[in-house]
């Protein structure tokens, strides 16, 4: 099964939007598997495709080029493969690369305040706007595998811990549109301490 189906993503291959997975497709409401360790060639190119992906979509040329929309984040299911793994490549506040491709992740610890970002999260696999809050914790102690198969355990937080928790939400199958009040969208939790993200920036 899992050779079969990353099959496609072998290394080189150009990701594009047309195999992104969208929002209605059941594949991306399936909870996916552990991905076998050590981490298999198949496996690890694939991740490569991804990483490689997010990279292009940052790049105004390459992005013009295969009209790819921006991302920081992307998980696995979200090109088809029903496995548990993402990546993540973004630059944080000071302008460093953060890159990071995680296989088998498990979030082992977190902070009990919260943390929204104002102008609600966007997900590749979702082309039309969504409003309200996410709740999300302000910080994430992580624990899986690189891309090279070894462990690795890190902390996360403020945008970084939302996106973390956004990608793990796709391995569970879990878009971040199901954590919305849905009676109300900008209500947030009353029994926990939860901030805007901007608000936090600006202290
Ligand atoms: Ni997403």
């Amino acid at each position: 099964m899992n050779l079969l189906s990353s099959a496609k993503y072998k290394a080189g291959y150009i990701i594009r939007m047309d195999d992104i997975i969208r929002e209605g497709d059941p594949i991306l409401r399936k909870v996916t598997e552990p991905v076998k360790l050590p981490l298999q060639q198949e496996d690890r190119e694939a991740l490569q495709c991804m990483m490689q992906f997010l990279k292009n979509s940052q790049d105004p040329a390459m992005s013009a080029k295969y009209k790819l929309r921006s991302g920081i984040g992307l998980s696995a299911n979200q090109i088809g493969l029903p496995q548990r793994m993402f990546v993540m490549y973004l630059k944080d506040e000071k302008g460093r690369v953060v890159e990071h491709a995680w296989v088998n992740p498990k979030i082992i610890s977190h902070s009990v305040s919260m943390i929204y970002l104002p102008e609600s999260e966007g997900c590749l696999s979702v082309d039309r706007p969504v409003q309200g809050f996410v709740p999300r914790y302000e910080s994430v102690k992580v624990r899986g595998y690189d891309i090279n198969g070894k462990e690795a355990v890190m902390k996360f937080k403020g945008y970084q811990s939302i996106l973390i928790q956004h990608e793990m939400d796709h391995l569970d199958g879990i878009m971040f549109y199901d954590r919305i009040n849905q009676d109300n969208p900008f209500k947030l939790p009353q029994d926990v301490e939860i901030r805007s993200l901007h608000d936090l920036k600006n202290k």
